[in-house]
């Protein structure tokens, strides 16, 4: 009868490679507590540092005001996702975000156009086409405590003339 090896029959003297059952087991279980360990870990580290500090803040400065205001035109800032146009010393910031399903929109010489499913708004950001359901809002600029012009994307209006900052 052939003489299996488990925790009851090892022979510890044995020069024996193999693991007995046992020991696996103990390792299986070492290796769950670790596993679970780290999952406990990655939980409370998620606590600790919510998403909520990942997302950058609403709050970003466009620069020195004797900068900003000489320039003319508009311009897209891919970092923060607006359109910043600057008009005879005035400026303002338009969200370039489409209001369908987020994608980032385009410039054309007609407005904006979305990539994603061909929604169209007019030069000031009002949707006339396609699945978006509402225009692109203008967030307020302010002049920083440092001096810097700041745009606070948590504060908005569809006013287009209300928009601008001089
Ligand atoms: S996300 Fe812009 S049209 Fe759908």
């Amino acid at each position: 009868m052939p003489k299996y090896r488990n925790s009851l029959n090892h022979d510890p003297d044995s020069n024996d490679p193999l693991i007995s059952r046992r020991s696996f087991l103990a390792l299986l279980g070492v290796a769950a507590g670790f596993g679970a360990l780290h999952l406990m870990g990655a939980s409370v580290l998620g606590f600790l540092y919510p998403n909520a500090m990942k997302i950058p803040p609403s709050t970003f400065s466009l620069g020195r005001p004797e900068e900003v205001l000489q320039r003319d035109g508009k311009v897209f800032l891919p970092a923060q996702k607006v359109f910043v146009e600057t008009q005879s010393g005035k400026v303002r910031v338009q969200t370039a975000v489409c209001t369908h399903l987020g994608c980032t929109v385009n410039m054309v010489e007609t407005g904006y156009l979305c990539p994603c499913h061909g929604s169209v708004y007019d030069r000031l950001g009002r949707n006339v086409s396609g699945p978006a359901p509402r225009p692109l809002v203008f967030f307020d600029v302010f002049r920083g405590a440092s001096g810097d012009l700041m745009v606070n994307k948590a504060k908005s209006t569809l006013d287009a003339q209300e928009a601008w900052f001089a």
